[in-house]
């Protein structure tokens, strides 16, 4: 991949059809995991074809799962069942991913065999403490740098035991990786989390078979049972379609439906905080897609006005920051957002990143420990680092449609990690993008 994909996006337009954005990252990531670790054939359908979920796709043929695709979304995996992985001759590598890293932590912890987990730089910067330690206090034995970051050398040991932990940071990717370790431990494992996160292991889980006990903000599984292979239909990410519900709402004109959408409860804090801020968003033909719920979004251009993040939305929006700093950049008033450190530890800070970004198009942006205070008013042009970091790209992009003057934004191969086709769709649906490199 090319680090210096550019784009080049002109001012003005409106976004508006029908469109499907690629298939639920996080689906797709667990749909190859649980797939593997399967008895029988599990058959997936619109998985997301991008770096990160391709990354987790070769990481299991390494380890001698057979994989067919994937062909238009379409993916057959032949699964080993859960002792059936084979040592891989080298380090899996991740790239991108942390979904990949911390759920196959998880995951290879409790193998028979050895494995070494590494990623590119922006992955080998990100903390990984947050799973290799209560991993250790189930048994594992994992190494990681001084620094508590990749790659990650897990080696082999006895077995593991299960653990009650309490999650100190509501984060999906700590729960499922104990989760999936906990598929190997003696006992049962428990994992509490202080605020609902993505809860799409869990029905995964259940959707293979495999009791998972849920009670309030705890969920638990017992080690030593099976999965069972299944269908699984991923639904359109949200997270890629929060940029058009964006940009739909801050382009006058807009009028735009993003067909099949993935509504989990869990996932859906982005229709939130813009319901909250005035967009106009509507759902219908929700309907349930193999336990996940999900349906149809129309979205109209609307007056936006600043508001107060509630906190106990921010776990539920986590991925879609990025593009609500834009909607926020465009809206009246001030928004406040805290109580959201963890997004300093993402692809990049992006608390950072984009207040620099935002500053750049003229947008005041003053960020916090925890959050931003963003003053909404008129964007300008300019030019954007986005620090190959995939949602500060398409979320400059977007904010184009609303800009007095072109935005050119660097480093944008990323992209293709979580929304490859991203530049094809956005101008589909009517905006003036070029890629450049
Ligand atoms: C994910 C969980 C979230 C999210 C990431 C995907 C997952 O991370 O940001 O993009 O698939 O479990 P955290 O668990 O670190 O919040």
């Amino acid at each position: 991949m090319s680090a210096n994909v550019r784009f080049h996006v002109r001012p003005g337009g409106a976004l508006r059809g029908r469109l499907r954005v690629p298939g639920d990252k996080s689906i797709s990531h667990r749909s190859i995991m649980l797939g593997a670790l399967a008895e029988g054939v599990t058959e997936v359908s619109g998985f997301l074809e991008g770096e990160d979920s391709l990354a987790t796709l070769r990481a299991f043929r390494q380890m001698g799962v057979e994989i067919d695709g994937p062909t238009e979304g379409r993916v057959t995996i032949r699964g080993v069942g859960l002792r059936g992985l084979r040592p891989p001759a080298g380090p899996l590598d991740l790239g991108n991913s942390g979904t990949s890293m911390r759920l196959m932590a998880g995951l290879m912890a409790g193998q028979g065999f050895g494995c070494t987990l590494i990623g590119d730089a922006s992955l080998s910067g990100r903390p990984m403490r947050r799973v290799t330690d209560p991993l250790a206090s189930m048994g594992a034995h994992i190494e990681a740098t001084e620094r508590g970051t990749a790659p990650l050398r897990i080696h082999p040991v006895p077995g593991l035991t299960g653990i009650r932990y309490e999650m100190p940071v509501a984060s999906a990717q700590v729960k499922s990786s104990l989760l999936l370790a906990g598929l190997y431990a003696q006992g049962e494992t428990c994992v509490t989390e202080p605020a609902p996160t993505r809860d799409h292991t869990e029905r995964m889980l259940a959707g293979f078979g495999y009791a998972v006990r849920r009670e309030g903000n705890r969920a638990c599984v017992r080690g030593g049972g099976r999965l069972t292979g299944c269908a699984i239909d991923v639904p359109a990410d949200i997270s890629s379609a929060a940029f058009f519900l964006v940009g739909a709402s801050i382009a006058p004109g807009s009028d735009l439906v993003l067909e099949h959408v993935g509504l989990n409860p869990t996932r859906t804090g982005v229709l939130a905080i813009l319901r909250q801020m005035g967009a106009d968003i509507v759902v219908t033909n929700e309907r349930d897609v193999g336990g996940e719920p999900v349906g149809d979004l129309r979205v109209r251009a609307a007056p936006l006005r600043g508001i107060r993040i509630p906190e106990d939305q921010v776990p539920l929006a986590i991925d879609e920051f990025p593009a609500l700093f834009v909607a926020a950049a465009c809206a009246e008033g001030e928004t406040l957002l805290t109580g959201a450190e963890e997004l300093r530890v993402k692809e990049s800070d992006r608390i950072q990143v984009m207040a620099d970004g935002l500053a750049t198009l003229g947008v005041a942006a003053r960020p916090t420990p925890d959050g931003i205070v963003i003053s909404g008013g008129a964007i300008g042009g300019g030019r954007i680092a986005s620090h190959g970091d995939h949602r500060i790209a398409m979320s400059f992009a977007i904010a184009a449609l609303r800009a007095g003057a072109a935005i050119a934004i660097d480093d944008c191969a990323n992209v293709d990690t979580s929304f490859p086709g991203f530049a094809v769709l956005a101008a589909g649906a009517g905006l003036d993008i070029r890629v450049e490199g």
